[in-house]
């Protein structure tokens, strides 16, 4: 029998950088129970998988995985090794509900994403032999209900950390299923945003990156009682000693506000990177998936922005094959892509998603034409991407030093620009900001000197296949 200090959990995340936090915030509430952390699932008392319901293969995956754990499960029980109690959390746990109980019954609990300062609680539960099922959208806050992770738990987990500052969408795109799963759009207040990002920068942490669903229409309440949008909430940020550098993640083109766009201009910890979807170039299609811009609402925002902070770098996320696509509507995404040239981006193929509209659109495209298409896309966006980055060959930019590389001494970074940088350094570096000079690139990151060892290194040694993406 294991006693109640060393019960161990495993948590396995998919999808989007909230659950990634979402996760996180899980083992801090189990830390209150005294459970720890493992990297190995058959040594865990709790296995939770914390799930993504975005595309179609997300839930398959989930059930294949709850049978592979099932065999653990058992193995475990019949060597006498103790008990694997398992949790279903996340967006399939928010659409399924009932329906993984009854597929899979092997799962002790299944519980939402609004749910999870209720996890000790539903824990108790299930010891005493309750199946149970939590996808309420409970009233309380669930932030503030959420236990704190000390110091060295936050520092191990690295000096760049997510901080959801909003949750939920209002936005309703006839594709997706996240104003399903994740509620309606919810932002948290400023005051308890700039107290967990205080705790980030003591623990270490030298980035943070803010996110929410629709993140730029964050609209939380500040200090002097009134709705503060995201770029006041940024200015607040940037006031915090230790914190250099910001992001935010995943905009919406509707809600860049001028507030926002200063910030861009005047702060220079708010890195030059943003991510902002478009998801099509046809205004039939945009106009079909519900987006409310159109071709030259979007581009027309891309010249401001680009005003406000001329080395911004952009990235998007695009979907082919929405119901109803033909090759010209797929010719003006392709059109748009040219247009604006992106630094990175998520391409997909459409997923009819059950219960959103589009999924019931008369006109689905055939698989293989949105093949074609996914494929002709990422080519150009593949392309738009090495040249992004062979830009940067030859110059400066400053490095946030994040952890070892595969090579002795070298350690991997991260640039303004989100792109992972590969330099030789000592391992007591990570967290500091360097100035590096790229030499080189590689398939999808760079290679740099540290611009004081530039002068004692002729020729540092470069493995260009081993490429890190992030
Ligand atoms: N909150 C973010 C995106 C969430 S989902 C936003 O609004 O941008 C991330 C991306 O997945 C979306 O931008 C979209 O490109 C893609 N996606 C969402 N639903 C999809 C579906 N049904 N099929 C294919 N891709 C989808
Ligand atoms: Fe989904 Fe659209 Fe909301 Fe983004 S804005 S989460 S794509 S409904
Ligand atoms: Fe997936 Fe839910 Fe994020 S559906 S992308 S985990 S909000």
């Amino acid at each position: 029998m294991t006693n109640a200090q060393d019960k161990k959990v495993f948590v396995k995340t998919y999808g989007c950088q909230m659950n990634v936090y979402d996760s996180e915030r899980m083992a801090d509430a189990l830390a209150t129970k005294g459970y720890k952390p493992t990297q190995q699932m058959e040594e865990a008392d709790l296995v939770i998988l914390n799930t993504c319901h975005i595309r179609e293969k997300a839930a398959e995956k989930v059930y294949s995985e709850l049978g592979r754990i099932r065999k653990l499960r058992d193995a475990k029980r019949e060597d006498g090794k103790g008990d694997m109690k398992i949790g279903v959390a996340g967006c399939v746990a928010q659409a399924e509900g009932e329906e993984i109980m009854r597929r899979a019954p092997v799962v002790d609990m299944v519980f939402g994403p609004q749910s999870y300062h209720r996890l000790p609680d539903l824990l108790d539960r299930t010891d005493k032999g309750a199946r149970v099922v939590e996808t309420d959208f409970p009233v309380e806050d669930k932030f503030a209900n959420l236990p704190k992770a000390k110091k060295e738990v936050t520092r191990k987990r690295g000096v760049s950390a997510f901080l959801t500052v909003q949750e939920g969408c209002d936005k309703f795109c006839t594709f997706c299923v996240v104003p399903y799963t994740r509620g309606s759009e919810v932002s948290r207040n400023v005051a308890q945003i700039v107290a967990e990002a205080e705790r980030l920068a003591e623990a270490g942490v030298r980035e943070v990156t803010l996110l929410g669903q629709n993140v730029n229409g964050y609209h939380g309440e500040g200090p002097d009682g009134k709705a503060w949008g995201l770029g006041r909430l940024l200015y607040r940020l940037s006031e915090i000693e230790g914190l250099d550098r910001l992001r935010y993640t995943t905009s919406h083109p509707r809600d860049m506000d001028e507030e926002l766009l200063a910030a861009h201009r005047d702060l220079d910890t708010l890195m030059p990177y943003l991510h902002l979807p478009v998801q099509a170039g046809s205004n039939k299609i945009l106009k079909a998936m519900n987006r409310q811009h159109t071709y030259d609402d979007y581009v027309r925002l891309i010249d401001v922005i680009r005003n406000a902070r001329p080395d911004i770098a952009l990235s998007g996320d695009f979907i082919v094959g929405f119901p109803g696509e033909n090759d010209e509507d797929f010719e003006d995404t392709m059109r748009i892509v040219r247009e604006v040239t992106y630094a990175s981006a998520y391409s997909f193929k459409y997923s009819p998603r059950p219960g959103t509209p589009a999924a019931d659109m008369k006109n689905q495209v055939e698989a293989a034409v949105a093949s074609e298409r996914l494929y002709h896309l990422q080519d150009l966006l593949n392309q738009q991407q090495r040249d992004f980055n062979a830009s940067k060959v030859g110059t400066t930019m400053s490095l946030l030093l994040e952890r070892k590389g595969r090579e002795e001494g070298q350690l991997v970074g991260k640039s303004p620009w989100l792109q992972a940088v590969h330099v030789q350094a000592p391992e007591h570096m990570i967290g500091e900001i360097v100035t590096v000079h790229i030499d080189n690139i590689g398939t999808n990151s760079l290679f740099g000197t540290r611009l004081e060892e530039r002068s004692t290194i002729e020729s540092p040694i470069l493995t260009q296949s081993e490429g890190v993406s992030i």
